[in-house]
């Protein structure tokens, strides 16, 4: 089965795909840790995405297309694919209903997650993760037990995205607000899409989640 978790910028998204990945066994594709994979080894992608990513924008739709075209050769999408912040505009929308095609595969169900504006500023802005491991942590809701050492693995560096701050955040939502809350109704008027409150806490979301999954194909 292979859905969508749609959502702006801090709706949880990510969150959710992890845990669909450690108790369903499927494969989370975030475009974004996929640029900032390539940010980091300094490829051509990479180069071209850092500022862009940085400055709150979306990254042109030909680089991304080809990134998850590419993911989707892979063989290891047999339990399902998670497309988590992909598409992000309608061509991208278009192209992915073309990309699975071409590739035997079909989505679904597309989940839209719904949080208050400025929930999604105070959860992006205090979170912070393991440098080691990636466990994900706040500043005000989820601190590690012990000062300075992950719960998950004892690693002591943790660190912040460059794209988490105030004005960085306020310019992703912007860009969400133009460019991708309209492909809802691209998937609307396909009977695809889902919306689930994201306000909730994260295992009521998940059992939400799980409950359209189980009811869909
Ligand atoms: P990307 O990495 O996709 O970032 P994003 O969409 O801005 O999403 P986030 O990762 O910030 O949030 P999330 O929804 O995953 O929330 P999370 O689970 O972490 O994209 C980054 C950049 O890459 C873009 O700006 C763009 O430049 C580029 N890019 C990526 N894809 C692209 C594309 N397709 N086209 C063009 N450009 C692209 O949760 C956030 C926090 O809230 C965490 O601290 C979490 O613990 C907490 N939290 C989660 N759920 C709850 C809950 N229910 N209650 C309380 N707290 C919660
Ligand atoms: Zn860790």
């Amino acid at each position: 089965m292979n859905i969508i978790l749609l959502g702006p910028p801090g709706a949880g998204k990510g969150t959710q795909a992890q845990r669909l990945v450690a108790e369903r066994g499927m494969v989370q594709l975030s475009t974004g840790d996929m640029l900032r994979a390539a940010v980091a080894a300094g490829t051509p992608v990479g180069q071209r995405a850092k500022a862009i990513m940085d400055a709150g924008q979306l990254v042109p739709d030909d680089v991304v297309i080809g990134i998850i075209s590419d993911r989707l050769d892979q063989p290891d999408l047999a339990k399902g694919a998670i497309f988590d912040g992909f598409p992000r505009t309608t061509a991208q929308a278009e192209a992915l209903d073309r990309l699975l095609a071409d590739k035997g595969l079909r989505l679904s169900a597309v989940i839209a997650l719904t949080v208050d504006e400025e929930a999604l500023v105070d959860r992006i802005t205090g979170r912070f993760s393991c440098a080691t491991c990636g466990e994900g942590y706040h500043d005000r809701y989820k601190l590690p037990k012990q000062d300075g050492v992950c719960d998950a693995c004892g690693g002591a560096t943790f660190k912040r995205r460059p794209d988490d701050n105030v004005e960085t955040v306020r310019a992703r939502l912007a860009e969400y607000h133009a460019k991708t809350a309209p492909i809802a109704d691209y998937y609307g008027q396909r009977s695809m899409l889902h919306s689930v409150d994201g306000m909730a806490d994260i295992d009521a979301v998940y059992c939400q989640i799980v409950a359209i999954l189980d009811e869909s194909v």
